[in-house]
Formats: C-alpha cells, structure tokens, sequence
C-alpha cells in the first residue's frame, strides 16, 4: 500500500507567555492511501493538536513529516494553504458553514480558493447530491437539522475532490442516530477510494474505521485494526433524504 502520511518523532509545545503546554511527545505514525482511521483519546490528549499538523494547519515543533512524499516542513505558508485547497478536505465538529448563505454557495466557496477547474455550480450540485442534500441545496443553515448541515459541510470537504478528509468529532454535535449516518457517509466516500482520517472520543464511532490509533497525554497508546467493524447499510439511513 502507498504511504500517504509518515510522521516520525513528532512534538509540539504551545507556548503562552512563560508556560509551555506539550501537546505532543514524539507521535510516529504511517497512514497508508485508501485506509479509514479514527483516533481516540480523551480530551486534552492531543488528538486535535495532532490532526492539525496532519491537516497542514499547523507545524510541528519538532519531528518530521512526510505527505505523499513531500516534506512539510520545508513548505511555505503558500505552499501549505495549496496543499490543504488540493488535497484535504475538513469536517469539524460545529460544521462551520456560512449561516446567510445557502448550501450551495457554501459549497462553492473552496472553489474560489483555487481548486479544480470546471463548472462550479454544477460540482457543487454534484457534491450535495452524493450525500444527500441535492433537495435542499437552496436551505441556509438555520433551515436545516444538525446532521443535514454537517453533510453540507461535507459536500464542501468533498468539492475540490480531495485525497484525504480529516473530520474533528464529526458526531460530536449529532444525536446518535444521525451520528451513524454520517458515519455511514464516511464510509462510503472511503470505498470511493478517499483517505478518511477522523477523531472522535467516542468509542461507537471509532468502531467504524477499520484502525483506531489511541492517543494518550500526546503519545501513541495504541495502534490496532478494528475487528468487528461497524459498517452502516447501504441506502437505509446511508442515502439522507427523509421520505417527503
Ligand atoms: N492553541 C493552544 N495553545 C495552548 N495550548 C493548547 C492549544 N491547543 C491545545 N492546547 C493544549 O494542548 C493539549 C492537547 O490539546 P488538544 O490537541 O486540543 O487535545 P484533544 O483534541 O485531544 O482534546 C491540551 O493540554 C490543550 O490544553
Ligand atoms: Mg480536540
């Protein structure tokens, strides 16, 4: 399999004033193209400091890391912000959407940054459509429910057709039912073939990845295959549109 994302003795120290909070400690780690993973560990481990500088958000402070055989560190803050618009594509927890703007413009918006060519409105339609959102395109976000805006945030992940997705507690917010969907739409765009790397503190969710590397007081406790995966149906919940 292809190596994605290498780290290798990875640390970071947040430094406010004459405190230094070490976040991370020496994280080495390899996620190969095409896996979906979830990384667990309760909060304050260091799960989100660790997704940033996987998602080019944020450097290490010491340590390497390799992405798709580029050397991050040696990349400009340009050089960054290009690599996250081509190939990473992120959920949070609290959607981010623009609220007087409806979904499709939200889903539009990466593409003014420099994305792919090509008909925007029709590649956001496009991306709304897949997960499910192709009826209410024209909804803003206070129109629709928790988890009909978190599948607008990810159809904006989806939009400049990235490699990776990261997705920081995606279900945070999301009662438990429509957790399991979106997690049923994570799991679809990974059989398409997108890396999916999320963070969750909840153990239910994580069982739908197929590797779940444990972060503990910003080290790696933990890196095992998941053996009875959760897998969320096809076109049951999986498809999201409510019968009318
Ligand atoms: N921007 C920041 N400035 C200072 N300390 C931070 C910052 N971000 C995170 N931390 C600290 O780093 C540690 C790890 O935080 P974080 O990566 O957010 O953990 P998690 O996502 O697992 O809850 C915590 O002690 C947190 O308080
Ligand atoms: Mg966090």
């Amino acid at each position: 399999m292809h190596d994605l994302i290498t780290v290798k003795d990875l640390t970071k120290v947040y430094t406010m004033g004459d405190v230094e909070v070490h976040a991370l400690h020496g994280v080495s780690l390899t996620i190969h193209q095409g896996e979906m993973v979830a990384i667990m560990g309760p909060s304050g481990s260091g799960k989100s400091t660790l997704m940033n500088i996987i998602g080019c958000l944020d450097q290490p402070t010491g340590g390497t890391y390799q992405l798709d055989g580029v050397n991050v560190a040696d990349l400009s803050d340009n050089q960054l912000a290009s690599i996250r618009n081509q190939k990473i594509g992120f959920v949070f927890q609290q959607y981010m959407l623009l609220q007087r703007t409806s979904a499709l413009r939200n889903v539009e918006l990466p593409m003014l940054y420099g994305g792919k060519g090509g008909n925007r409105r029709e590649r956001a339609q496009a991306a709304l459509a897949a997960v499910g959102m192709a009826e209410r395109m024209h909804h803003k976000p206070n129109e629709l429910s928790g988890g009909q805006q978190q599948r607008v945030a990810i159809a904006r992940a989806l939009v400049n057709e990235p490699r990776i997705i990261m997705a920081d507690e995606p279900t945070g917010a999301l009662d438990t039912r429509t957790g399991e969907e979106i997690m049923g739409i994570f799991q679809k765009l990974n059989r398409d073939g997108i890396t999916i790397i999320l963070v969750t503190h909840e153990h239910d969710v994580a069982q739908h990845a197929e590797r779940i590397i444990s972060v503990r007081d910003g080290v790696i406790a933990g890196d095992e295959p998941v053996k009875a995966r959760t897998i969320v149906p096809q076109g049951g919940s999986q498809g999201g549109q409510s019968p009318p």
